[in-house]
C-alpha cells in the first residue's frame, strides 16, 4: 500500500529528477539544435521549446510537491531560539511590486504566512537542484567573495530564511551580524534556524532601501539573490541606503546574474526571467550597475564572475564551460571611499 508519507516522498524525489533531466540533458540538446541551426530563433527549435516547457511545468509541480509535504509536516515557525534574536516591523508596508508578483512561481509568494517561509525553505533545496542541501554554495560566497578582515558590522540585504547570513557569522563570530527581510515569516524561520545553529545573528523585517540601520555602522553590506528582484529604481535606492550605512572604508559584495556573452545562455537566461516570475531580472541585466554604484559614491565597482563548482569568486567576468543549465552567477564588488 502507497501511504500518503511515501507519495509525498516520491512526488519531491520525482521534481528533483526531472529538473535534473531538464538542466543535464535538455539544456545541452537544445544548444546542439540552436548550433546545428546556425543562429535561427532558439524559440522555434524543438528541444528548445521542450526546455522552456519543461522549466514551467516543472517549476509549478514543485511548488505542489513541496507544499503537500511543508502541510503534513511542520507547518508553523517555533518561536526563535537563542542565540539569535529577530524584530518585527508589523506597520511596514510591502511594496506593491513585491506583493504584486508570485516570484519564482511560489504561489501566494514567499510572505503571506508560516507556510510560505517553511515551503520557500524545502523549495530553495529542489531549485539548487539537491546541491546546496548543505549551504555550501553561501559559504563559498562568504569565503571567496569577501576580503578576510576584522569586520565589527555585516548587514545581509534580502536574507530570506537566512541561508545567506548564517555563514557570516560562523566565519566572523566577533562581527555583528544582521539580516534584513521584507517577509516577516522569513525572518522568523532565519532566526528560528540561526538559534538552532548556535549562531547569535539578528535578524529584522525591513525593507533593505530604507533599513533603519544607523549611518556609517556597517564595514560590509551583502546580499545573494536579491538584486534582480528589485525594479531598477529600488536598485538605485538600494545602493544610495548601502552608501549611507557603511562606514568610510567599508565594503559592498553583491551576487547575482550577470550576462556571459554567449548568445544561447543569455537568451535562455532571460526568458527563464518570464517563466520563473521574475518580471525585474531582464532589467537588471540590461542595466550598468557598476555606473550606478559609481553614482551613489561607491569606488572600484566591478562584476567578477562567481562558479560554485570551480571554488566561487573568479577573477574576472568570465565563467568557465560547462554544458548543463547553471545560473550565469557574478559579484558586485564595490567599496566606500575612505
Ligand atoms: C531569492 S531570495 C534570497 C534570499 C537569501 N539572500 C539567499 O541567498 O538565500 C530574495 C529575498 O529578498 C527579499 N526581498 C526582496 N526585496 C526586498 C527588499 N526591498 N528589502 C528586503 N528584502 C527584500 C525577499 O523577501 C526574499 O526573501
Amino acid at each position: 500500500m502507497i501511504t500518503d508519507a511515501l507519495a509525498r516522498a516520491a512526488a519531491l524525489d520525482f521534481v528533483l529528477a526531472l529538473r535534473r533531466r531538464w538542466a543535464n540533458t535538455v539544456f545541452p540538446r537544445a544548444r546542439f539544435e540552436y548550433e546545428a541551426a546556425n543562429g535561427a530563433q532558439a524559440d522555434a527549435l524543438p528541444a528548445y521549446r521542450w526546455f522552456a516547457w519543461l522549466e514551467r511545468g516543472a517549476q509549478q509541480m514543485l511548488w505542489r510537491a513541496v507544499g503537500d509535504a511543508v502541510r503534513a509536516g511542520e507547518r508553523s515557525i517555533a518561536a526563535p531560539a537563542a542565540p539569535a534574536t529577530v524584530t518585527l516591523d508589523p506597520g511596514l508596508e510591502l511594496p506593491a511590486w513585491y506583493t504584486g508578483c508570485d516570484i519564482h512561481v511560489q504561489p501566494g509568494g514567499v510572505w503571506r504566512d508560516d507556510e510560505a517561509a517553511l515551503i520557500y525553505e524545502l523549495g530553495a533545496k529542489l531549485v539548487m537542484l539537491g546541491e546546496n542541501d548543505d549551504y555550501r554554495f553561501h559559504r563559498l560566497f562568504v569565503d571567496t567573495a569577501v576580503p578576510h578582515r576584522a569586520y565589527r558590522r555585516i548587514v545581509d540585504f534580502g536574507c530570506g530564511f537566512g541561508k545567506s547570513t548564517w555563514p557570516f557569522k560562523a566565519a566572523y563570530p566577533e562581527a555583528e551580524v544582521i539580516g534584513l527581510d521584507l517577509s516577516a515569516p522569513c525572518v522568523r524561520l532565519a532566526a528560528r534556524r540561526a538559534g538552532e545553529r548556535g549562531l547569535s545573528v539578528h535578524f529584522r523585517q525591513a525593507n533593505a532601501v530604507a533599513s533603519g540601520l544607523a549611518a556609517g555602522s556597517a564595514d560590509l553590506v551583502t546580499s545573494t539573490m536579491l538584486v534582480h528582484e528589485l525594479p531598477v529604481e529600488q536598485i538605485e535606492r538600494l545602493f544610495a541606503e548601502a552608501v549611507r550605512v557603511l562606514a568610510p572604508g567599508g565594503l559592498l559584495r553583491f551576487l547575482d546574474f550577470q550576462r556571459t556573452g554567449d548568445a544561447f545562455r543569455d537568451f535562455a537566461m532571460l526568458g527563464h526571467g518570464s517563466r520563473n516570475n521574475e518580471p525585474f531580472m531582464p532589467l537588471m541585466m540590461a542595466a550598468d550597475l557598476p555606473a550606478m554604484a559609481a553614482r551613489a559614491g561607491l569606488a572600484h565597482a566591478r562584476w567578477v564572475a562567481f562558479d560554485e563548482r570551480s571554488g566561487g569568486r573568479l577573477a574576472e567576468l568570465a565563467w568557465p564551460e560547462r554544458s548543463e543549465w547553471h545560473f550565469p552567477w557574478a559579484v558586485l564588488e564595490a567599496e566606500k571611499p575612505a
